[in-house]
């Protein structure tokens, strides 16, 4: 048999530590921390579970399919064979967190076949990381499935405890929810529906979350659960079964209430488990990197990460308009303003960008459309070539030109998707021809196809084909209001950045994001990848522009700072005002030193919920920038300083919270100072509530070296 013949050569050849008895097998991780279980039972069930250390990270759980074409269930097999490997091997990003990211794992393949006697056959993949296990499902070419309908897949996730969790409500259709921290039994996604600020939302059950969802066990484990590779397949949702503590894989249906339409050979996304007993690990965990394909793109030179700032914030405060007739389309508010994307305010932009070294320059509402854009489930409302009549687009091309910086294009599709589609080519042929080299999209409202959901199978692959296209036109492009990223941004590295969870201008017109919003965020949504969240606010309440407003950013100045740190994206955005950044040009400071693009990651010390400090090294130079922030509460955290090189001095500028700050009362107030620190300081973080301390850690000059003071 050929299953027993693999499992000798494997245990005698490649790992020792896998054992075979009578159909279970135990393969571990190259470090040995973690061990993925595999049963087969006599009944057909295959179960997997995981382990990490030998607490219990995956408790027995099924692993299957619900097929709608043919109507089978497939949740029993004949095991046929049993394949190991294992790889290791380096790899570089075109941009990223770290320059070099290691890829070591021991694989595991299934070959099965329905137990029913159909002759359908199916393999499963497990991946054993040190950092976790990835596992997939592939349906191979056979010839007695072709084309198929996927019901519902039947993967669960068994918690061995009531784990404390950090989840928002599942949804087909939005991401853009703040977090709930509670335990899995008092999960409860109703409260979800309160979410009013949220346009096109699409309730389905109490108990569903989102992935990435981050858990942590009362035994210490800190475990994420996400997806990787999400390609022509809908998004997963986990539906927690709280009698057993199971959590059922839930996936996006289409108009019709199929999951996915597949052809063999098919693959599912890797279903992802990241585990650690250090919360800093599930942040510089590269699972999901690793478990994504090479990039597609041949020549990547024109892929650049960068920073940016916008004719933008200026319409979510309420101060310009997106629509020509300056209506405020989308706001409710009934006063008229100046339409905000006119030829005059974007050279004022542009002016700025190139004073202060921004590469781009976004601008919304310069074609015509607007008036037609919020909540109307309407065909046709954009053509995304068509400027109003005060956006002069071949004088601007030439002014950004001169002026050596890059106007960001806007797509706002309004969700009409078969119009963007139809849209497609002129649009990036548009952008070729005047010199755009991004675009930021945008899917605000119920997606047309009418039925069809944002995180669907049919959207997936449209944001994919988006990704391919704009990298034929060779453009960047960053997708607001699209599906959760799962590190697809390693195989179309111009898929440069996505929002894709509630991005900041929530504080603008809302409730707000909580002080704890972003000490979450870098545990779940960015997991899957980097998100434009638009960081850099230093005008926090919106009284300031309008006496009436009770709104504002929930965090203080110098948190927006550290965001730049702890919120990765290779894309970046000051999204404030220039009039506000020139009102404090010595916080703008920190903006224009920050990096975009890095050589290592590293984190210090975290907690998910409370505190984050990372430290980050700019690519290809000697400069580090550090971020720390930490939700309601203020905190006093030390930092190493570890990562410095040995024996050399830097100049840390610390960039932190007054002592009087404070997110609520007192959320403008900063200081500033400089000191000289080497690899044995320990740094001492102040954070204010809702606060936090942004650092730049650059090697001493001669000079400073004298007149800079030691840090005590
Ligand atoms: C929502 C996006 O997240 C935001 O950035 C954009 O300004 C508006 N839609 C308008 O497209
Ligand atoms: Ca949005």
């Amino acid at each position: 048999m050929r299953f027993k013949k693999n499992i000798a050569a494997f245990v005698a050849v490649l790992f020792a530590q896998i054992v075979y008895a009578e159909r279970s097998i135990t393969i571990q991780s190259p470090d040995q921390n973690i061990q993925l279980g595999i049963m087969h039972r006599d009944n057909g069930d295959v179960i997997y579970r995981v382990l990490y250390k030998g607490k219990t990270v995956i408790a027995p759980s099924g692993l299957g399919f619900k097929l709608n074409v043919p109507a089978l269930s497939l949740v029993k097999f004949n095991l046929l064979s049993a394949d190991s490997s294992a790889t290791d091997e380096n790899w570089k990003p075109v941009w990223g967190e770290q320059s070099v990211i290691r890829n070591n794992y021991k694989q595991l393949v299934l070959q099965l076949a329905d137990h029913s006697g159909s002759g359908i056959k199916l393999n499963i993949v497990f991946r054993v990381f040190n950092d976790g296990v990835g596992f997939r499902y592939e349906f191979p070419q056979q010839e007695k499935l072709n084309h198929f309908v996927v019901g519902e897949e039947l993967t669960q996730f068994a918690m061995a405890g009531d784990h404390k969790a950090f989840w928002i409500p599942g949804d087909f259709d939005t991401n853009e929810y703040g977090y709930y921290t509670t335990s899995l039994t008092a999960i409860d996604a109703t409260g979800g529906g309160k979410a009013q600020e949220i346009h096109a939302k699409t309730f389905f059950d109490k108990n569903a979350t989102q992935t990435p969802l981050m858990m942590k066990s009362a035994d210490g484990l800190y475990i994420n659960i996400h997806e990787a590779a999400l390609v022509n397949y809908p998004a997963l949702n986990l539906v927690m079964d709280k009698s057993s503590l199971i959590f059922n894989a839930h996936l996006v249906p289409d108009a019709t209430g199929n999951k996915a339409y597949l052809q063999t050979p098919a693959k599912t996304p890797w279903r992802t488990i990241i585990v650690s007993n250090k919360a800093g690990n599930i942040l510089t965990s590269r699972l999901i990197l690793n478990l994504n394909e090479p990039s597609v793109i041949k020549d990547e030179s024109w892929i650049k990460p960068q920073k940016f700032v916008g004719v933008w914030w200026e319409m979510h405060v309420g101060k310009s308009s997106w629509d020509y007739s300056g209506s405020q389309v989308g706001s409710q508010q009934a006063t008229k303003v100046p339409h905000g994307a006119n030829t005059a305010n974007v050279k004022r932009y542009i002016d700025f960008a190139a004073k202060h070294g921004f590469q781009g320059v976004l601008v919304e509402g310069w074609n015509t459309g607007w008036e037609d854009w919020f909540g109307q489930w309407k065909e046709d409302v954009f053509d995304f070539v068509t400027p109003y009549p005060d956006f002069d687009v071949k004088e601007l091309s030439a002014y950004a030109k001169e002026k050596g910086v890059k106007i960001i294009m806007h797509h706002e599709t309004s969700a009409s998707v078969t119009n963007y589609e139809r849209w497609m080519d002129t649009a990036y042929r548009f952008m070729n021809n005047n010199g755009y080299n991004s675009v930021k999209t945008g899917y605000v409202g119920r997606i047309i196809p009418r039925g069809e959901h944002h995180d669907g199978q049919w959207m997936v692959r449209h944001y994919e084909r988006v990704a391919k296209k704009t990298s034929d036109y060779k453009i960047m492009v960053d997708m607001h209001e699209s599906v959760r990223l799962t590190g697809l941004h390693r195989t179309y590295p111009n898929w440069i950045a996505s929002e894709a969870a509630r991005g900041n201008e929530f504080n603008a017109w809302s409730v707000g994001n909580m002080p704890d919003h972003e000490t979450i965020l870098p545990f779940t949504r960015i997991m899957g990848g980097p998100m434009d969240y638009t960081p850099g606010i230093f005008k926090i309440k919106m009284s300031y522009y309008n006496a009436e407003k009770k709104e504002q950013v929930h965090t203080t100045l110098a948190k927006q700072l550290a965001l730049y740190v702890t919120m990765y994206s290779p894309l970046q955005m000051a999204a404030d005002l220039p009039e506000n950044y020139e009102a404090k040009p010595d916080a703008l400071q920190f903006i224009k030193d920050v990096a975009v693009d890095w050589d290592e990651t590293r984190v210090p010390d975290a907690e998910p919920g409370d505190y984050i400090i990372m430290a980050r090294k700019a690519k290809g130079s000697p400069n580090w920038f550090l971020g720390a922030i930490t939700d309601e509460n203020a905190r006093n955290l030390v930092s190493s300083l570890d990562f410095l090189d040995a024996g050399k001095k830097y100049v840390a500028t610390i960039y932190r919270d007054a002592d009087n700050a404070d997110w609520s009362t007192n959320p403008e107030a900063y200081v500033i100072e400089k000191f000289l620190v080497d690899s044995k300081t320990l740094l001492k973080l102040k954070l204010a509530p809702g606060g936090g301390t942004a650092v730049s850690l650059m090697p001493a000059s001669t000079a400073e070296l004298k007149s800079v003071k030691k840090y005590k």
